[in-house]
């Protein structure tokens, strides 16, 4: 049997309808190998990596930097455990990660993911609360459409229905407060222009009214505020205004909660700054990193902690944290991520991405031909664009219609593998990606735009 018949014979794969999966007029693209941002199928097909490996390569496939380093390390050894031992990969790399979130102290605690990093930042802070003698916190805010992962911890501050709709009697409640999206934000009187929506807000900060609110209703029952800085992935590449995130830690750090920063997503300069957070000076007391850490090459989840946090943890027994993975601080994945921090230093990658960027700026004003598309949302490597059935009343198309994935699907022919996210097209190249292969991703999308919604 060839590997797509072997596949359809015994995997299951995650977030992929089954039937469509099935369809035997669909062909399962079998990637084979990979260099910089052009990945190659089993039958020598090349296609750009438009999401970056699902948002989580960086600096390209197959680099050699980090193909040594994780060799080098292979041949001393690839994982012993991190329940009372230690390795140098994971010590070296806690230094190299709380220094770029510092000056202030932090720590680092090791997971395997994105929703194992949110979920030991949830259960971190609870028992911290109950050791600094405040047990009555117990309670976590979180953004509508917010998305964390699949654990039951991550999905229950989730509030992403879609997602966890046949979990809910696993889920424990969390208070939701209104996502700071402008483009679909009723309180937002702007007419709508062919413009960034966060550019022509024009509302009275509602979203942060909501939000203070329940500060100030149960802000002494409230453990922490979790958000996604700046930019919901899952939700659509939703898209905070300038300023919200600052105002938001204000008034969760007033009322003596935590904030909880999940930077799976935007963290490792997606946005051009090293991390989301970094744009409004904002100091998360918790911070989740994942997907980019290890460059995209390997699992690996890191829970940044302010060390006051960590202090509560000293004394008696009883304040030890029973909780940790097999394969927590792999030392393979430890030593990938001390390559990828290397890299952002020795091929200035911030600048690259910040280039890039402004060159995805540009050509992305191209969908503003199509009168399907409602908005353009950008932040540094991130592109996401809003079709809507009607642009004036910014009507969306139905979810069954899975627009995005359709017209994702017509992009593959012309040599770009991307994913959308409801109604929402999105591209995040890898930082890798030159100027002509940036051209030929938009092309690509523009041209799968314009045969499934022929204008
Ligand atoms: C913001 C955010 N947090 C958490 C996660 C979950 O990460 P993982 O899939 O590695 O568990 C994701 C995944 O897309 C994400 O975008």
């Amino acid at each position: 049997m060839n590997s797509v018949d072997l596949d359809r014979a015994h995997v299951w794969h995650p977030f992929t309808p089954t039937d469509a999966w099935f369809d035997p007029h669909f062909k399962p693209v079998m990637i084979a190998s990979a260099r910089g941002s052009v990945l190659l199928d089993e039958e020598g097909n090349a296609y750009l990596d438009g999401n970056s490996s699902i948002w989580t390569n960086m600096h390209g496939h197959n680099h050699p930097v980090i193909n040594q380093a994780i060799k080098d390390q292979l041949d001393r050894v690839a994982h012993t455990s991190y329940l009372g031992l230690g390795h140098g990969p994971g010590s070296r790399l806690g230094e190299k990660l709380t220094a770029l979130v510092g000056p202030d102290k932090y720590r680092v605690f090791y997971s395997d993911d994105g929703a194992t990093a949110i979920e030991a930042a949830l259960k971190i802070t609870l028992q911290h609360f109950d050791q600094i003698n405040q047990p009555q916190r117990r309670l976590f805010v979180s953004l509508g459409n917010g998305y964390h992962g699949d654990t039951v911890g991550a999905m229950s501050v989730g509030h992403s229905s879609f997602h966890t709709g046949h979990f809910n009697s696993l889920m424990f409640p969390s208070i939701e407060v209104m996502q700071p999206g402008c483009y679909r934000c009723l309180c937002n009187r702007a007419t709508p222009e062919r413009a960034d929506a966060r550019a022509y807000r024009q509302c009275e900060w509602q979203c942060l009214a909501s939000l203070e609110k329940v500060f100030q209703e149960r802000g002494n029952e409230i453990a922490a505020l979790v958000l996604e800085p700046r930019v919901q992935g899952a939700a659509g590449m939703v898209m905070h205004p300038e300023g919200y995130l600052a105002k938001a830690a204000k008034i969760a750090k007033d009322a003596g909660a935590m904030l909880i920063l999940d930077e799976v997503m935007t963290g490792f300069g997606r946005t051009g700054e090293m991390f989301a957070a970094d744009h409004e000076g904002v100091k998360a007391d918790l911070i989740a990193l994942a997907k980019g850490l290890t460059g995209g090459y390997l699992p690996l989840g890191a829970t940044l902690i302010r060390e006051e946090i960590f202090q509560s943890y000293r004394g008696p027994i009883e304040r030890t944290f029973y909780h940790g993975h097999s394969y927590c601080g792999n030392q393979l994945g430890c030593a990938a991520a001390l390559a990828n921090l290397e890299l952002f230093d020795t091929e200035h990658t911030l600048d690259k991405i910040r280039d890039r960027a402004a060159q995805l700026k540009s050509l992305s004003q191209i969908f503003w031909q199509h009168p399907h598309v409602g908005d353009i949302r950008q932040d540094g490597l991130i592109l996401g664009i809003e079709l809507v059935e009607d642009f004036t009343t910014r009507k969306p198309f139905p979810f069954e219609r899975r627009i995005a994935y359709h017209v994702s699907e017509r992009a593959k022919r012309y040599g770009l593998l991307a994913r959308g996210a409801g109604n929402v097209l999105i591209l995040m190249p890898p930082y890798s990606t030159t100027k002509e292969q940036l051209d030929k991703m938009v092309e690509a999308l523009y041209r799968g735009l314009c045969e499934e919604l022929p204008a």
